[in-house]
């Protein structure tokens, strides 16, 4: 049985804004994280991820509600609850004009360490986050994803079992990205801590995490493993050919229905990206298939046949975005 590290319950936060009307940003959650996983939040801008993982890690108070890490209550014993996590917020909080060892001595003076303890503890994270090369130089130096690097790095100070990260891969080019995620995994790997993770990429939460919370408008709308989530939605593929401003001829639908393996064939027409633009949304043909690469070859036949000429054709296993897309009617990318 696995072991939970983190429990919460009833989770809610009412903001009031300035003009007086309240903002319900996190709705009731409740959900358990168990040790040594990474588990992330997934969600789109303005879900809520910031604000649960905020109170989680007992840097707001919430409305209503309590969680728990390693059985110590956030509202009730916030300082023993604090003592286990380590946080790396979404905005960069660090001193522009120190190096990053000094940053580094600096906020782990501020958690309590010194001596030999800060020292041996500043040299492991400026290994760990590969930095040690560039400790002596200043922050304000760095780029975007060392910043980044620093940050993760002032998480893991003072040891702490879980590691709480707030959409870490934002703003940052795709190889410090990578470099990031790449960290993430061995935080779990060679560490054994429990990382919770927040993203609004699907493709994120897909590569790294055991368990995902998908969240929308404050409340969680499904929580699962990856596998179990996709399952949710059914394993079908999506065959999307895209045949431009061609019309589509009525034959061409029904005849893709009876192609072995294939459940649904739809057609979108071309559209107008907005009113009075030239631009034009291509017309495509989507197609739900058991198994679509084997269904492919049969398909595209198909519509060769009825004289249409194909531009693009893309296979989309099922993914997150699907299980997003089934349960609110909407894109996770708006
Ligand atoms: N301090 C605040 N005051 C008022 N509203 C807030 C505050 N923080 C967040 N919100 C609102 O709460 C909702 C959830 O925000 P947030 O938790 O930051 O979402 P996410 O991290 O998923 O993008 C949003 O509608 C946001 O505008
Ligand atoms: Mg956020």
């Amino acid at each position: 049985m696995a072991e939970s590290l983190v429990e919460v319950r009833g989770l809610t936060k009412t903001f009031k804004r300035a003009d007086g009307t309240a903002v319900q940003a996190v709705r009731g959650i409740d959900l358990d994280i168990f040790k040594g996983e990474i588990f992330s939040m997934l969600g789109p801008n303005g879900a809520g991820k910031t604000t649960t993982i905020s109170m989680i890690s007992g840097l707001l108070t919430p409305t209503s509600g309590d969680a728990k890490i390693g059985g110590y209550s956030i509202t009730a014993q916030p300082m023993n609850a604090k003592k286990l996590i380590g946080v790396v917020p979404q905005e960069i909080a660090l001193y522009p004009t120190l190096t990053a060892r000094q940053n580094l001595e600096f906020f782990g003076k501020m958690y309590g360490l010194g001596g030999k303890e800060l020292t041996a503890s500043v040299d492991e994270v400026l290994e760990f986050t590969d930095l040690r090369d560039r400790a002596k130089d200043r922050v304000e130096t760095f780029s975007g994803g060392m910043k980044r690097r620093v940050n993760i790095g002032v998480g893991l100070l003072h040891k702490p079992q879980l590691v709480y990260m707030d959409e870490p891969t934002v703003g940052v080019d795709p190889q410090s990205r990578r470099r990031i995620l790449d960290t993430v995994i061995r935080l779990r790997e060679e560490r054994k801590m429990t990382v919770m993770y927040t993203t609004h990429l699907m493709e994120e939460a897909q590569e790294l995490s055991n368990r995902v919370a998908i969240v929308d408008q404050g409340k969680m709308i499904a929580l699962g493993t990856v596998g179990e989530l996709i399952q949710q939605v059914g394993e079908e593929d999506r065959l999307v050919l895209n045949i431009g401003e061609q019309g589509l001829p009525d034959s061409v639908l029904p005849k893709l229905q009876t192609v072995e393996g294939v459940t649904r064939a739809l057609y979108d027409m071309p559209t107008q990206v907005s009113e009075g633009s030239q631009e034009v949304d291509a017309g495509k043909i989507t197609i739900y298939a058991k198994r679509g690469r084997k269904a492919l070859p049969h398909v595209i036949q198909i519509v060769n046949e009825s004289g249409l000429e194909i531009l693009s054709v893309e296979v989309r296993e099922p993914d997150l975005e699907a299980v997003f897309l089934q349960m609110t009617g909407r894109a996770l990318r708006d």
